[in-house]
């Protein structure tokens, strides 16, 4: 497992790609579970799995297919991780984060990051879409920081700002497209935990009382590495299942990776057409 990485790594990634694809995007996407059919609708696709890129690793989980695509969506050159390592899987967050270096390395200046999350704040339903405000980075806080180790200067600070970790003016163009496309958008805090297993109830009260809106088991050490690398981000939570606070929570509603699978599905046409638009606001924004 490796703990840091260097510019050199990040660039024989950068390099593969650069020789192979004539796409030079200027926006990374990485599409959780639920938002991954948004790469199905990249025009003039341009899709590399996972394994064939040096020092990416391959995703183990089903519903994660593990390719990069380049294309144009909503008006614009991206770039599209399809499905996403994650820390459960048994990587470094240092590696898990290695793609986000690679697409900064092309020349992407904002990331888009999405998830699927359980609803931790009372009130929220399955198939509700939530704009990352603020994160809490659980496995961070506790050692987990894809930053442990050397610091490598060229590729960003030592301590890097994390405030604020979410672009303020992306927030606005999400909630105006969202508004125009009468979509329900709501906004909150995403904690992310180690998983895989889902959180007892204990956990779930633990969550909400330090402040969390929604959980899952990502995006968070993205977007530590996407910051330290200069990229303006934007967060998108899509929440699957209610978090159960209680015992009889539980029972009645037990959360399956079938059923977070299952929620995506039935959102994917809202997802599709909101990240489509807001690409092309995006698009008129980012000066040429
Ligand atoms: N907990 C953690 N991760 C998740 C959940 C959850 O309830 N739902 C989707 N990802």
């Amino acid at each position: 497992m490796v703990d840091a990485i260097t510019l050199e790594t990040v660039q024989e990634a950068a390099d593969y790609l650069r020789a192979r694809t004539p796409y030079r995007p200027r926006v990374g996407m990485v599409l959780g579970s639920g938002f991954s059919g948004v790469a199905e609708r990249a025009l003039e696709a341009h899709a590399f799995p996972f394994e064939e890129i040096p020092h990416f690793v391959k995703p183990t989980v089903p519903g994660h297919s593990g390719r990069l695509v380049f294309g144009r969506f909503g008006g614009l050159e991206v770039a599209m991780m399809q499905g996403r390592v994650h820390f459960y899987e048994g990587h470094s967050a240092a590696e898990i984060t290695l793609p986000i270096r690679a697409l900064r390395a092309m020349g992407a200046e904002v990331l888009i990051v999405t998830n699927a999350a359980g609803g931790v704040r009372r009130g929220m339903r399955p198939g509700d879409i939530m704009a990352i405000v603020d994160h809490i980075n659980l496995i961070g806080l506790a050692g987990h920081n894809p930053l442990r180790g050397p610091n490598d200067d060229r590729l960003g600070p030592r301590f890097p700002d994390m405030s604020p970790a979410y672009d303020p003016a992306l927030l606005d163009l999400l909630r105006a497209e969202a508004r125009a496309q009468g979509v329900r958008l709501l906004e909150g805090v995403y904690a992310m935990v180690g998983g895989p297993s889902f959180e007892t109830p204990a956990e779930v009260r633990f969550l909400r009382a330090i402040g969390a809106d929604a959980v899952g088991m990502s995006t968070a050490p993205e977007v530590v590495v996407a910051r330290h690398s200069g990229m303006r981000v934007l967060g998108l939570s899509l929440i699957t299942n209610v978090a159960p606070d209680s015992l009889a929570r539980r029972l009645e509603e037990e959360t399956t990776h079938e059923q977070v699978l299952a929620a995506g599905e039935r959102a994917m046409p809202v997802l599709v057409r909101l990240m489509e638009g807001l690409l092309g606001r995006l698009a008129r924004i980012l000066e040429r």
